[in-house]
C-alpha cells in the first residue's frame, strides 16, 4: 500500500464510519478544523480517561485542574508567547497567500527577486520574512480595544502555573508533585494539514510535575521512560514509536531539555508527546510579573526555591491519530478482503456488536435483551440487517472488539458466540457469564 494511499483510506473511513468530519462541511469545510463523530468522540474520551486514570487516580502525587481557556492577558506576556510564540513568514504579494518562511516548496529567497511563490508560481512577488504570532486574539466585554484583547490559549500549561499555589494549599501536596489538565488549545497555524494532526483547535493532556532543583534531571528520565511505556501499553506499535531530542536551535523558549514521542505515521517521523525540563522559567517570570511570590518552602529542610518544572505534553487529537492509524489493517479472511481497526480493546469505541443469526424463531428477542444487559456496562451495537459476515464486517471496520451471535444453540442452552475480531476464534459463553466474560478481554 503506498503511504499517501493508506492516508486517504484512513480519512475515508474516518468520515465514513463517523470518527471525524470537516468542521462545518455543508458551507464547504473551515480550514484545519475538525469536528468528531459518534465513534471518534468514544475513541478520543477513552484515550483521555485513559490518560487521566494513570495520571490522577493511580497515583497520590498527581491533583487534577480545569482552567479557563482565557486567561488574563500579563499571563501571556509573563509565559513569552507575546513575544516569542511566533512563526516566520512570508506573503505573496500576487496571489495573497501566506507561507512559513521554510516551507520546502518555496524556491529560490524571499524578499529577493529570485523568491518564487509556490501557490501562484510568480517570481519576486515574496516579502521578506516577518515574524507573526500564533495566539488567535479576542475582545473581553463590549469594546473592540486594544486594551480588551484577550487570547485563546495556546497551551494549557499556563492555566496549570497560576493555579500552582492555590493546588499547593488546597491539597497538601508536598514536592515534587504534579498538576494535570486536559484541554482546548489554539494556534493559528499556518501551514496546518496532515487530517488532524495539526489543527488549529485542538485538545491537549498535559502534566506539569514541580521538583526541588538539581533534582530535575533524575524526574525528567523518570517521565520521559514512563510515558514511553504507557504508549506501548496503550498497544501502539513499538517499532513505530521513537525518541526525538530536541537540538539547541528546536527548543522552545521555556525549555533547556526537551525529548519528543514521534510516532512513524504514513506521512513520516512526527511529535506526538513532549517531555520538556521548563526548568523554574515559568513559575519564575509568573512571580515576577505579577508581584506574587511563588516559591517553596521545604518543611523537611527550611529550605526556599521556586521549583522546577518537568512537563508532560500529550495531544489528545494527535493520539486519537496514532491509534487510528497504527490499528488500520487491510487483510484476507476466508478469501475475502477485510478492513480492521485493531484498537486496544479498551480504547475501541463499541466494545461488542450483538447479532441474532437470523431474524425468527425468537432470536432476535433475545439478542436485543443481551444488548439491553451489556448496555448497563458498555457500549454495544446492536444489528440484525444482511448477512452474519456482513455484520462482523462492518464492526471490524469499527474497531469492536467483541461480536456476540445469538443462534439456535443459544435457544436451547443459554449460550452465545463471541466472536474474537483479531483471532477470529468463536468461543461458547453462557449467557449469564457473558458480562464478566467481556469485562475481563476488555481491560481498561
Ligand atoms: N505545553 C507545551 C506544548 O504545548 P508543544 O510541543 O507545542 O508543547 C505539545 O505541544 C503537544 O500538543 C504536541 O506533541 C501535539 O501532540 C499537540 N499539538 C501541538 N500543536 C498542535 C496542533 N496544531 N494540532 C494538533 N495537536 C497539536
Amino acid at each position: 500500500m503506498a503511504n499517501a494511499n493508506v492516508m486517504d483510506k484512513i480519512v475515508s473511513l474516518a468520515k465514513r464510519r463517523g470518527f471525524v468530519f470537516q468542521s462545518s462541511e455543508i458551507y464547504g469545510g473551515l480550514g484545519s478544523v475538525w469536528d468528531y463523530g459518534p465513534l471518534g468522540v468514544e475513541l478520543k474520551r477513552n484515550l483521555k480517561e485513559r490518560w487521566w486514570r494513570s495520571m490522577c487516580y493511580e497515583r497520590d502525587d498527581i491533583e487534577g485542574v480545569d482552567a479557563a481557556i482565557l486567561m488574563h492577558p500579563k499571563v501571556w506576556e509573563a509565559s513569552g508567547h507575546v513575544s516569542g510564540f511566533t512563526d516566520p513568514l512570508v506573503d505573496c504579494k500576487q496571489c495573497k497567500n501566506r507561507f512559513r518562511a521554510d516551507d520546502p516548496r518555496i524556491k529560490g529567497t524571499p524578499g529577493e527577486p529570485d523568491g518564487q511563490c509556490p501557490a501562484c508560481g510568480t517570481k519576486g512577488n515574496l516579502t521578506a520574512p516577518r515574524m507573526f504570532n500564533l495566539m488567535f486574539k479576542t475582545f473581553m466585554g463590549p469594546v473592540e480595544e486594544q486594551a480588551a484583547v484577550v487570547y485563546l490559549r495556546p497551551e494549557t500549561a499556563q492555566g496549570i502555573y497560576v493555579n500552582y499555589l492555590n493546588v499547593l494549599q488546597s491539597s497538601r501536596q508536598k514536592v515534587p508533585f504534579g498538576i494535570a489538565q486536559i484541554g482546548k488549545a489554539f494556534r493559528n497555524e499556518i501551514t496546518p494539514g496532515n487530517f488532524t494532526f495539526r489543527t488549529r483547535e485542538f485538545e491537549q493532556m498535559e502534566m506539569q510535575f514541580f521538583v526541588k532543583p538539581g533534582e530535575d534531571e533524575r524526574w525528567f528520565e523518570e517521565w520521559k521512560t514512563a510515558r514511553m511505556q504507557w504508549h506501548v501499553d496503550l498497544g501502539i506499535t513499538p517499532a513505530k514509536l521513537r525518541y526525538h531530542q530536541h537540538a539547541a536551535d528546536e527548543l522552545a523558549h521555556y525549555a533547556k531539555l526537551a525529548f519528543d514521542i514521534e510516532y512513524e505515521f504514513p506521512f513520516g517521523w512526527h511529535e506526538f508527546e513532549g517531555i520538556h525540563n521548563r526548568t523554574d522559567f515559568d513559575l519564575g517570570r509568573h512571580q515576577e510579573h505579577s508581584g506574587k511570590k511563588l516559591d517553596y518552602l521545604d518543611p523537611a529542610t527550611n529550605e526556599r526555591f521556586v521549583p522546577y518544572i518537568i512537563e508532560t505534553s500529550l495531544g489528545a487529537d494527535r493520539l486519537a491519530l496514532v491509534t487510528l492509524v497504527d490499528a488500520y489493517r487491510e487483510e484476507e479472511v476466508e478469501g475475502e478482503q477485510r478492513v480492521v481497526l485493531r484498537f486496544h480493546p479498551a480504547i475501541a469505541p463499541i466494545k461488542a456488536g450483538v447479532f441474532p443469526l437470523v431474524k425468527k424463531d425468537g432470536m432476535p428477542e433475545v439478542a436485543t435483551r443481551i444488548a439491553a444487559d451489556l448496555r448497563r456496562e458498555m457500549p454495544v451495537f446492536y444489528d440484525d440487517g444482511g448477512s452474519i459476515g456482513r455484520r462482523y464486517r462492518r464492526q471490524d471496520e469499527a474497531g469492536t472488539p467483541f461480536g456476540v451471535t445469538v443462534d439456535g444453540q443459544t435457544l436451547e442452552d443459554q449460550t452465545v458466540t463471541v466472536r474474537d475480531r483479531d483471532t477470529l476464534l468463536q468461543t461458547r459463553v453462557a449467557m449469564d457469564q457473558l458480562r464478566g466474560f467481556l469485562r475481563e478481554r476488555l481491560g481498561r
